[in-house]
């Protein structure tokens, strides 16, 4: 167990705690910090042996490569060979911002951060904790989501210290994150550039810059792929506690999986319906929970993460999702249920 400093971002003073958490991050610490998306785990992303420690407070495989987060683009030159023209159109649209760039990584960039690759992932975060604690570390610093791995990534600061109590050096506590889903990660070493992952930058967004893009399979196919281009994209990934199914077919369909389901469960079991604020009314049985609207898929995007770690806190068994109609707008929402769900459907 490690000592862990907390910092109330929101109730203390500001600059206080961004300067000692900095200083943390300087002497090869580890930081959990707000970003715009999800909470992240930083540290030193020139410091290998501060690497190591996110890798062990995670869990997390050793050959999963780490984001670099930046706060100024001045500072990717350092870490990549190159910056290919059309990373360069898609910087200067959506950073600071939900966006992730692969690049080819130069000699600076240790081999604990990119897992060996010859490639790195770097990302200006908009969010203003994020700048600044980047500013005061004085180096740019390499995160992933701040989950134990294999967890939803934490939206709010009590998932934070749910997870990360005991096994970093700070903690900076702040309001719930705004995206709720993590950046969108781009290949653009291939040509036309790749999605990874989608994220809070949509296919429409980017192919407005830089015209067409192919998308990994990973993200078309509802299958678990065997040799994934992310190496982040093999593991399970987002897994609640419970048992989770995603139901498909018209309104009435789902619905009628759902309630036929539920008839089937045992005495023991506690399942819970993860449904939308136009179907909630058609279920009775269960614990029944709205993701947000249709008509706001941002906000449904806010809430995933938080609606299933609220599940896990409550002992639900089962949860029967809703699948959400698919869109450039819910295409990154889809992805984590899907992925939650291990691809499961009825
Ligand atoms: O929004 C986000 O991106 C958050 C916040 C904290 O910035 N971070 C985040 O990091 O989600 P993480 O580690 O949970 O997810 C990073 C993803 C993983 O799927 C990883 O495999 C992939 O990016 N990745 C990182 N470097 C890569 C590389 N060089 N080539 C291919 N994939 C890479
Ligand atoms: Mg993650």
């Amino acid at each position: 167990m490690i000592e862990t400093e907390l910092y109330d971002l929101e109730n203390d003073d500001f600059e206080t705690s961004i300067a000692a958490a900095g200083k943390v991050i300087a002497r090869g610490g580890t930081v959990v910090f707000p970003t715009e998306t999800v909470y992240g785990l930083g540290a030193d992303a020139t410091n290998a042996d501060a690497v190591a420690k996110i890798f062990k407070a995670k869990g997390r495989p050793g050959d999963n490569p780490l984001i670099v987060h930046v706060s100024d683009v001045a500072q990717v030159g350092a870490l990549v060979k190159t910056v290919p023209e059309k990373a360069k159109k898609l910087a200067e649209a959506f950073w600071p911002g939900p966006l992730t760039l692969i690049m080819a990584r130069s000699e600076r960039v240790p081999d604990r951060v990119t897992a060996g690759l010859l490639t790195v992932a770097v990302r200006f975060p908009s969010h203003p904790a994020a700048k600044a604690l980047i500013d005061a570390a004085g180096t740019p610093i390499a995160a992933p989501s701040a989950n134990i791995s294999g967890r939803p990534s934490p939206t709010k600061s009590n998932h934070v210290l749910e997870d990360m109590i005991g096994k970093v050096d700070a903690i900076l506590i702040d309001a719930d994150t705004e995206v709720g889903l993590e950046s969108t990660v781009m290949d653009m070493t291939s040509e036309p550039p790749t999605m990874l992952r989608p994220g809070g930058v949509t296919v429409r967004q980017i192919e407005e810059i830089i015209g067409k893009i192919e998308l990994s399979p990973n993200i078309t196919e509802n299958i678990i792929p065997e040799k994934a281009k992310s190496p982040g994209m093999k593991y399970k990934h987002y897994a609640p506690k419970g048992i989770m199914v995603i139901a498909r077919g018209s309104d009435d369909e789902k619905v009628a999986k759902i309630i036929s389901a539920i008839k089937g469960l045992g005495p023991d079991d506690m399942p819970a319906i993860l449904a939308t604020d136009e179907t909630m009314r058609h279920y009775q049985r269960g614990l029944i929970v709205s993701l947000g609207s249709r008509d706001d898929p941002e906000s449904m995007s806010h809430n995933l993460f938080a609606r299933l770690r609220d599940f896990d806190a409550m002992g639900v068994t089962h949860i029967f999702a809703e699948e959400i109609t698919m869109s450039d707008e819910t295409m990154a929402l889809n992805n984590r249920m899907y992925k939650a769900a291990g691809y499961t459907f009825i």
